[in-house]
């Protein structure tokens, strides 16, 4: 008769787990830290691995890599892994100077032109992240035509605590938006000065709840508005969003230097309207052109984080407040802007270790 198995050690599950590694990091999920709350109890082992994001793309991979490796163990009957997250915050090299309380990383979207898509893309990226359990922010900024509202079906006035403005709830997200200070219909004219204290509220006197994502729709362009933005507030990194076509492409290397002159990292490049498919058929048409994210990607080194297809309900989704992301998870624009998200969420991770 065979002897039972000796429970394993600590150390050993600790060895196997070394083979596990974190694609983005480089390094394993023992160095890194990763592996809590240990326990065994006889065969039956359980951990959980902690990343710095949980809308991680090979969170699902490394899950059953860490289980496999723990399993091959002598002596494990069961093995229960955990998967969880703690999202890194992004710090100014020097002090906390421009840290918006409740905010760990604030991404800016951003694009050269108008009417690429921005707003689309910050609703769904700020949704698709929510949906991986992050906790998520989003502010309107584009005080010109400030539109986040519309796409998530929120009206009315915010209300005030504590000498601070609340943001509204909405898909899991924490909303605010100017359009919601201003009466409907009325254009919003703000110059120099006004704008910049306009931004300045809006940045640090909404009553942010402990976000580990504050994502920030701005107006097209890179006039006072984005400047003012990035003066003001350490924006963790920016998101530029084009088309294919020559004249957005064109826009995008000024939205690209006037980041750099800023010190804000490009987080990467969203091709928009990249193609549309017919109902019923699998051809792609290049209504805008093709290949402008991967131009970018080439000539400034900032890689392309998705592309996403033009397709009639992501513009009916947001013209009633329901986000591809949320109305039609597993339609194709809406992958790949779950795709952008997970790869946004990546480059924080990665940014904020180094
Ligand atoms: N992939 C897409 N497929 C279909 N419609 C889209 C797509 N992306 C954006 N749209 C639609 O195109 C219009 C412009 O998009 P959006 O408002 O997001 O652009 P924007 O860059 O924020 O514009 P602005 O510069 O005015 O702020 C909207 O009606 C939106 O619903
Ligand atoms: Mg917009």
């Amino acid at each position: 008769m065979s002897q039972p198995q000796a429970a394993p050690t600590e150390a050993a599950v600790f060895d196997a787990l070394r083979a596990v590694r974190d694609p983005d990091l480089h390094r394993d999920i023992v160095e890194l830290g990763f592996v809590k709350d240990l326990r065994i109890c006889g065969g039956n082992v359980a951990f959980a691995i902690e990343l710095t994001t949980p809308a991680c793309p090979v969170k699902d991979l490394m899950q059953s890599q860490a289980e496999a490796a723990v399993r091959k163990l002598p002596g494990v009957e069961e093995v229960t892994v955990t998967m969880t997250a703690q999202v890194t915050a992004s710090r100014p090299l020097l002090g906390d100077k421009g840290m918006i309380p409740g905010v760990k990383n604030v991404i800016a979207v951003s694009s050269g032109k108008g009417g690429v898509g921005k707003s689309t893309v910050a609703v769904n990226l700020a949704c698709a992240l929510a949906q991986s359990g992050a906790r998520v922010g989003i502010l309107d900024a584009d005080v010109y035509g400030p539109n986040v509202p519309l796409m998530l079906g929120l009206t009315g006035q915010p209300g005030v605590e504590n000498k601070k403005i609340v943001p509204f709830e909405r898909h899991g997200l924490q909303v605010m938006s100017m359009a919601l200070l201003v009466a409907e219909d009325q254009p919003v004219i703000w110059r120099g000065p006004m704008l910049h204290s306009a931004v300045r509220q809006f940045l640090f006197d909404v009553a942010w709840n402990d976000l580990d994502y504050l994502v920030v729709d701005l107006p097209p362009g890179t006039g006072d508005a984005q400047l003012s933005l990035s003066q003001q507030a350490h924006l963790m990194g920016a998101i530029i969003v084009t088309t294919p076509q020559d004249v957005s492409v064109l826009d995008v290397r000024k939205a690209i230097r006037m980041f750099q002159t800023v010190n804000v990292p490009i987080l990467g490049v969203v091709e928009n309207m990249a193609w549309f498919t017919p109902p019923g058929s699998t051809e792609r048409y290049h209504l805008f052109g093709e290949g402008g994210g991967a131009r970018i990607e080439k000539e400034f080194g900032v890689p392309l984080l998705g592309q996403v297809p033009i397709e009639i309900p992501v513009r009916e989704g947001g013209d009633r407040g329901q986000p591809i992301v949320v109305a039609d998870p597993t339609s194709a624009a809406a992958q790949a802007l779950a795709g952008v998200a997970g790869k946004v969420a990546q480059r924080v991770s990665v940014l904020n270790a180094q």
